[in-house]
């Protein structure tokens, strides 16, 4: 349904659905990002504790122990049939739009980005689960999403390293197919596992968990050679004190490497021979993981023993993605909106 009236006072959204971070950008110019989490009181001793029928993000996972909790988008997907993840993910979208909504905006655009290969199974659960909330809605690929969102449409492989997954797809002046798209499963969450063991396995008398892994990897993640060593301070039977990560840091942060290099190498020697040089030298890395120090140099030169290669990462990795869905969604010609 259109109306005329509406087109002005339209919100246009773009909304990148992460495991880890969700994010939207509004053609009114605001951003907004939330961890992915949704949860709802456990009882109502906790309602009174928490004070709200439902949280996100930060606020849910600070209040953990009174909530119901839900990470609702395993490797980006909807965990379909879990009705409580189902109800997360329609939450936590109609919560992103309500940051950015303004009183005046009467109808909802959406262009939403969710991981490559979980495209086509995804597309229906995501369409039904916001369909109360937009107008018209569309679902793309992420990683074309952030190709779009850079002007990169051509000869560029974009790389995104999220937490669930990483999601590769390179782009020729077309939208990308099936063939030109990979997704691999070893990503942010799997370097937090092998820093957590081998952290483990070197200090078995000091105490952590999961949440702080991730911090520290957030802080202090490198690959290749480091100039000063990664010292942090961990309880040992509730003493602080310092303990040297460097080595653990580096294993796990570079345990994701051989299989990049695998997949952009399988995917380039699958493309048209005369273009392989181009597509290599055009390599556009996106997600919360291409922060880590040191990740470009090294890939690029992994790569250029096959031929010239250039690697590099996108300024804004937490808006990259909603960014482009953002401007394919403004730039969506008004009849494929209608048709979808
Ligand atoms: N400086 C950093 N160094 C290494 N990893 C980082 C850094 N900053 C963020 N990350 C990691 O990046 C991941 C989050 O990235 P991003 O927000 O792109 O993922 P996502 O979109 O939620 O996940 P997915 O795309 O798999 O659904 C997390 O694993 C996070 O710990
Ligand atoms: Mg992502």
């Amino acid at each position: 349904m259109s109306s005329k009236k509406t087109v002005k006072d339209n919100l246009i959204v773009g909304v990148d659905l992460g495991t880890s971070r969700s994010a939207i950008s509004a053609n009114t110019r605001k951003k907004r990002w939330v961890d992915s989490y949704v949860g709802w009181p456990r009882d109502f001793i906790a309602k009174k504790v928490v004070g709200k029928s439902i949280l996100f993000g930060e606020e849910a996972l600070a209040n953990r122990l009174s909530l119901e909790l839900s990470r609702p988008l395993a490797s980006g997907v909807i965990k379909e049939g879990i009705e409580r993840d189902e109800k997360a993910v329609r939450e936590l979208f109609k919560h992103l739009v309500d940051l950015v909504k303004a009183k005046k905006n009467s109808a909802v655009r959406a262009v939403v980005g969710v991981p490559a290969e979980s495209l086509k199974a995804n597309k229906i659960a995501i369409k039904s689960a916001f369909a109360d909330y937009t107008e018209s809605l569309m679902v793309v690929s992420e990683p074309f999403a952030v190709a779009y969102g850079l002007d990169a449409l051509n000869n560029t492989m974009i790389i995104d390293i999220g937490a669930g997954t990483i999601d590769f797809c390179i782009m020729h002046g077309t939208v990308p197919t099936d063939e030109d798209q990979r997704t691999i499963l070893t990503a942010g969450d799997y370097i937090d596992e092998q820093l957590f063991n081998g952290m483990k396995a070197r200090y078995p008398g000091a105490d952590f968990n999961m949440e702080m892994v991730r911090r520290f990897k957030e802080k202090f993640s490198f690959v290749g050679e480091l100039e000063e060593p990664v010292e942090i301070d961990l309880p040992v039977a509730s003493k602080m004190t310092p303990h040297d990560i460097t080595e653990e840091m580096k294993n796990a942060c570079e345990s994701i490497l051989p299989a990049i290099i695998e997949t952009t190498q399988e995917l380039i020697s699958n493309f048209d021979p005369e273009f392989q040089n181009l597509i290599r030298s055009n390599i556009i890395l996106a997600g919360g993981g291409s922060q880590i120090k040191g990740i470009c140099s090294y890939m690029q030169e992994k790569l250029s023993e096959d031929g010239p290669a250039g690697v590099q990462r996108v300024e804004d990795p937490l808006f990259a993605g909603a960014d482009g869905a953002l401007a394919l969604a403004k730039d969506m010609p008004e009849s494929y909106w209608s048709e979808d």
